[in-house]
């Protein structure tokens, strides 16, 4: 097991290969409620026990339990939307889960990130967009990527409940129907539950923002999928919640092997997300994920698939620009043309700098810089589609500065592989893209590629220096 591994392991919390299980069976809409539950666990249901009666014949001989094999949840939690895939440990394909009515500006799978606290009373996703009055709650996770106690600017969040809070309350809920849903479509036991999510961070971890993603997700997965459980369901009342999940964000969180949920990077998930794509031939890749609040930059090595594929990410960032600032700047009228220049500008100098970074390491030993030359660049998330930022990649090459002439440079979408479409959605899968990193986070990392990341790929050695014979193969000749 490489460090790699181990630092996965850690994220993850797993461990052991468990056994290949079969593909799970098609997706089924979730339920509107939630079935009746034991209060304990649900981590392990109980197996029923027969009653007693001299009337009935002698029991059958016990056959031995099939073992349900555990779902993953992909759950990214973005600025704009909500998307989440559920894969069956082992299994091939991934389901696109909808646990909301669709509605116009959003993908149609994917939840709106809003909460609005209408009268004391919370509401959700779509319902709290179409609803009116009280406090609408927007962008919350990049409330999050300010400092804890730092100044908080927008006012809806200097008077009313703390960011921390409202996520825990909004995980809580697509927790509960995320639950709700795969209770319905495994009606011969519960299986064990796992839970992905990716945070904005880079391999460079801010282990701040970390460790507040996980008092948030353990507070909202106590809530669901804890002994002493309390469903919040759209109109909760947030005066009755807030004891509860202000004490469960106060907890300690479990050592990584005892957890069923993991942080993981934002910049991870596309690439596992690339390195199940039977279509990906070998190479450098870059990958920019452009959403509403964030967008992650990576620039990868991905060889053949197989077994043991390996992936070298050279460079990742993580950088607070996405659709919600160009939203801003056009709102602005002309006067937002500036702005919108100003956003292209950082933004290109970040994919530079990511280019750069990577490509130094390569940059002496001209074997190794070669494969620079046949570079992709693979888009994902809402905000790549603005004319300006597709542009910005296919137009201007920003690696002519240096000695690597690209012989192929292709600018493309990235869509997921093996998605299983609910059949009653009757889409076709052109929004697919927006979905890189829950496919990403929906893979459990027993099956992820090799991975290396930036601090493990080292600066190649200068080739020349390195070729050149010792002093004495010239004297023993
Ligand atoms: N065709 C389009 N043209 C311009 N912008 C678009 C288009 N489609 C979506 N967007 C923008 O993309 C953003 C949503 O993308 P996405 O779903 O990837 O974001 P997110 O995952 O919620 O955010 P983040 O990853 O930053 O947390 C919104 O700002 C939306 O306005
Ligand atoms: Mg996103």
């Amino acid at each position: 097991m490489n460090i790699w591994d181990r630092v996965l392991g850690w994220l993850t919390g797993h461990r052991a290969t468990p056994p290949e299980p079969k593909a799970p069976p098609p997706i089924r809409p979730a339920p509107k409620k939630a079935p009746a539950r034991t209060p304990t666990t649900r981590q392990s249901r109980p197996t029923p026990q027969p009653t007693p009666s001299s009337s009935q014949p002698p029991p059958a001989q016990p056959q031995p339990r099939q073992e349900v094999p555990p779902v993953i949840v992909g759950l990214d939690f973005g600025t704009h939307s909500t998307k989440i895939m559920l894969r069956t440990r082992g299994a091939k394909q991934a389901n696109v889960l909808v646990l909301d009515q669709r509605m116009d500006g959003y993908p149609w799978f994917a939840v709106p990130s809003l909460v609005r606290l209408y009268d004391g009373r919370l509401f959700f996703g779509r319902q709290a967009a179409e609803a009116s009055g009280g406090t609408l709650y927007r962008s919350l996770k990049v409330q999050l990527l300010r400092p804890h106690d730092g100044p908080v600017e927008q006012e809806t969040f200097a008077t009313g409940p703390e960011p921390d809070l409202l996520v825990a309350c909004y995980l809580s809920w697509i927790l509960e129907r995320v639950r709700a849903h795969i209770v319905a479509s495994h009606p011969h036991g519960e299986p064990r539950v796992f839970l992905n999510m990716a945070a904005p961070m880079n391999h460079f971890e801010k282990e701040s923002l970390k460790v507040r993603y996980l008092h948030i997700i353990q507070s909202a997965w106590e809530s669901v999928f804890g002994e002493k459980s309390f469903p919040i369901e759209q109109g909760a009342v947030l005066e009755k919640l807030r004891p509860r999940l202000q004490q469960l964000l106060k907890e300690v969180v479990p050592d990584r092997s005892s957890r069923p949920f993991a942080v993981l990077p934002e910049t991870v998930a596309p690439i596992v997300s690339l390195s199940l794509d039977p279509r990906m031939t070998p190479g450098m890749y870059m990958i920019v994920d452009m959403g509403a609040g964030t967008t992650e930059l990576s620039v990868n090595h991905v060889d053949e698939r197989g077994a043991d594929q390996k992936v070298l990410c050279y460079h990742d960032e993580s950088v607070v620009i996405g659709g919600d600032n160009f939203e801003w700047a056009d709102s602005q009228g002309p006067q937002g043309e500036a702005e919108t220049k100003q956003l292209i500008k950082a933004f290109r100098r970040v994919f530079a700098t990511t280019w750069h970074t990577g490509y130094m390491k390569d940059r002496p030993n001209p074997a190794a810089h070669g494969r620079w030359r046949n570079f992709r660049v693979l888009l994902a998330g809402g905000a790549a589609r603005r004319r300006e930022v597709e542009r910005a990649i296919v137009d201007r090459r920003p690696f002519s500065n240096f000695p690597v002439a690209e012989e192929r440079y292709d600018v493309a979408w990235h869509c997921p592989t093996d998605v299983i479409l609910d059949k009653s959605v009757g889409e076709s899968g052109d929004q697919l893209a927006l979905l890189a990193v829950a496919h990403g986070l929906s893979v459990p990392r027993q099956q992820w590629p090799e991975f290396f990341p930036p601090a493990e790929v080292e600066q190649q050695k200068d080739a020349e220096v390195v070729d050149m014979p010792p002093a004495y193969w010239y004297l023993e000749r």
